[in-house]
């Protein structure tokens, strides 16, 4: 993987048009960070490795050389804040898009994480600098596992990659491309209309445990469970509790959501 590689690839107009690629970073989202006002809106970063890959939740990111995807897209738009979690959404179905064409069995686990065979494949961290509510830049960090074999112990069993899954290796670049073409195709209609209504219900048919009931999770007014009906044109996850004629909206950053028996 390098860059000149990943640009053939991509054939976009805007995202990733720019690549910066690094060898070794400690993390694609810091760095992009660290670059974000002097670099062209679309710059993608890409890392063979990430030396303290940041995952949700102040988590880390597993992150070695030679497996994984390791991207953050730089965008600077002025979009509202409160629609960055919509961005988030784009993203999974972007890489969703892109997972598919290799195992069709794919899932999305609200609001972002992909998910084959009951494990994570994919994760998505957003982070963006505001001014005076206007955005000076959002960040798309993505992290994907492809080639990777193994998985550290902690993770071992709710992790997966590409390579596990299909038995083969595949080529990063194309995963990259497909990915950014997928994401410029949504991004351009959400920032027409301000919402997902392009996505919604293709999302909405890839979500995992959808009229199921789920774990909702909220540190701050309890854990409960309710039946998931999946998203609304915000990325907003409708919920009903047992009993209850009344859809709950879900927003994500306050709440986690789990399967009733584990991860999934
Ligand atoms: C999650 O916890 O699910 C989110 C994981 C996000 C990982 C990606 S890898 C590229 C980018 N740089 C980081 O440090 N994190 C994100």
């Amino acid at each position: 993987m390098d860059a000149d590689r990943i640009s053939k690839l991509i054939d976009t107009a805007r995202f990733g048009q720019n690549i910066e690629y690094l060898y070794e970073i400690d993390s694609t989202n810091e760095y992009a960070k660290l670059i974000a006002n002097k670099s062209l809106d679309g710059t993608l970063v890409v890392a063979d490795c990430q030396v303290s890959g940041k995952g949700r939740l102040g988590r880390n990111w597993n992150s070695p050389h030679d497996t994984g995807i390791f991207m953050s897209l730089i965008i600077k738009d002025n979009i509202k804040p409160d629609k960055a979690p919509m961005i988030t959404i784009i993203a999974a179905m972007s890489v969703l898009k892109a997972v598919k064409e290799y195992i069709p069995e794919t899932y999305i686990k609200w609001p972002n994480d992909i998910v084959v065979n009951g494990k994570k494949v994919c994760g998505i961290l957003t982070e963006m600098k505001t001014i005076n509510d206007a955005t000076e830049y959002v960040i798309v960090g993505t992290g994907i596992n492809v080639n990777t074999k193994d998985f550290p112990a902690d993770i071992a069993d709710k992790a997966t990659s590409l390579m596990i899954e299909t038995g083969k290796k595949i080529e990063r670049g194309a995963i990259i491309a497909k990915v950014m073409d997928e994401f410029e195709y949504y991004y351009n209609e959400f920032i027409q209309t301000q919402n997902l209504a392009l996505v919604m219900d293709d999302y909405n048919a890839n979500l995992i445990n959808i009229n199921n009931y789920v774990e909702i999770i909220n540190s701050s007014t309890g854990n409960y469970t309710a039946k998931s009906l999946g998203i609304d044109k915000n990325g907003e996850l409708l919920v009903q509790r047992e009993k209850s004629d009344e859809v709950e909206k879900i927003i994500s950053g306050e709440v986690s959501v789990r399967g009733v028996y584990g991860y999934v």
